[in-house]
């Protein structure tokens, strides 16, 4: 069941993204206050933003007051972070230190989306303790995002979170790419020794609010609670969508020439999570399964701010 946040507020910054999307949902779903930013993709109701415009953050920020600043934003393409190493560092941490300062101002907490690409991959899944040693400029920009929040925040939560679908809005998420290639009828390359606990959108966003209601600080791990190799979860995700399983090619990542680094054997463990929230989160797939029923992307009602 939701845990009540009585009077709380939130400004989702990456409203337009995928967790930014479920997020919102979310908050519809508990009748909260909120609002919502995009960078380049447009969604009605949601305020134009760049995290890197320091006086931008600070406006819109002031203007929400929210008692929390949830931050999905961010450059989130590994392979394009390794190519464009420094356009990247502006976003995903110059930008994260705006919303920061931004966020004391007006005395609310803020609540970063981290990675488990902060791990080497040598021997996940990890818990919130294990030693982060990034292997990829993505997963080193993730921590320094990180380590800026808990010097420089007065009040956080860090999120860390791995291999998220869900219907989104923008359907770029693995699942979109994966169900696209199938349809073609060609067989798809998918790695089969990248080990993670992928995670459904819904469960997350349901579970950082009533995290937040517990009213704890610091680092939480929030996934699926089911391990599965890339492969494995890409056929479970076939036979969930009628799509075709014998499609699915299993390779090694270094055949697939991807520019940024994969940790292997990551995947996030989230007992402490479980723990406070009194429940198990899902597996692969039952969140498959759930988003099988779910069949298309819900639509916002709308950023409600300044309507109540
Ligand atoms: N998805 C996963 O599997 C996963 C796993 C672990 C951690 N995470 C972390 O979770 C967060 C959200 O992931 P996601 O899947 O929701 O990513 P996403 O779908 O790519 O969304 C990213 C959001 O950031 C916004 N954004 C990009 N550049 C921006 C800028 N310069 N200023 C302001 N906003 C900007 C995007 O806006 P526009 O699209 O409008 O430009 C979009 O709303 C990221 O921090 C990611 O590192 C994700």
């Amino acid at each position: 069941m939701a845990r009540a946040l009585p009077g709380a507020s939130v400004l989702i910054a990456g409203a337009s993204g995928q967790i930014g999307h479920h997020l919102a949902l979310a908050a519809e779903r508990r009748g909260l206050t909120w609002s919502g930013t995009y960078n380049e993709h447009f969604l009605p109701g949601l305020h134009a933003l760049d995290l890197r415009d320091a006086a931008a953050v600070a406006r819109i920020v002031r203007l929400t007051a929210p008692t929390y600043v949830l931050v999905p934003a961010a450059a989130s393409s590994a392979d394009r972070v390794e190519r464009e190493e420094s356009a990247s560092y502006g976003v995903n941490v110059l930008g994260i230190g705006n919303l920061v300062d931004a966020a004391n101002e007006v005395d609310a907490t803020i609540v970063y989306f981290s990675s488990d690409y902060i791990f080497d991959g040598a021997d996940g899944p990890y818990g919130e303790l294990a030693p982060a040693c990034p292997i990829s400029r993505y997963g080193m920009q993730k921590l320094i995002a990180e380590h800026l929040i808990l010097q420089r925040a007065e009040k956080a939560m860090i999120v860390r979170t791995t291999i998220v679908y869900g219907w989104e809005p923008q359907g770029k998420n693995f699942i979109y790419r994966l169900l696209a290639a199938l349809r073609t009828g060609e067989e798809i390359a998918v790695p089969a020794d990248q080990i993670g606990t992928p995670t459904y959108a819904p469960v997350l966003a349901d579970a950082v609010y009533d995290l937040l209601a517990t009213d704890i600080h610091g680092v939480i791990n929030i996934a699926g609670r089911q391990l599965a190799k890339r492969d494995e979860f890409a056929r479970a995700a076939a036979r969930a969508f009628g799509e075709d399983p014998d499609l699915i090619k299993p390779v090694l990542t270094s055949e697939l020439g991807q520019a940024a680094p994969r940790p292997l054997r990551a995947g996030l463990c989230a007992d402490v999570a479980e723990e406070l929230l009194g429940r198990e989160l899902p597996g692969y797939e039952e969140g498959l399964r759930r988003m099988q029923l779910a069949r298309e992307p819900a639509t916002l009602q709308g950023s409600n701010v300044g309507k109540n």
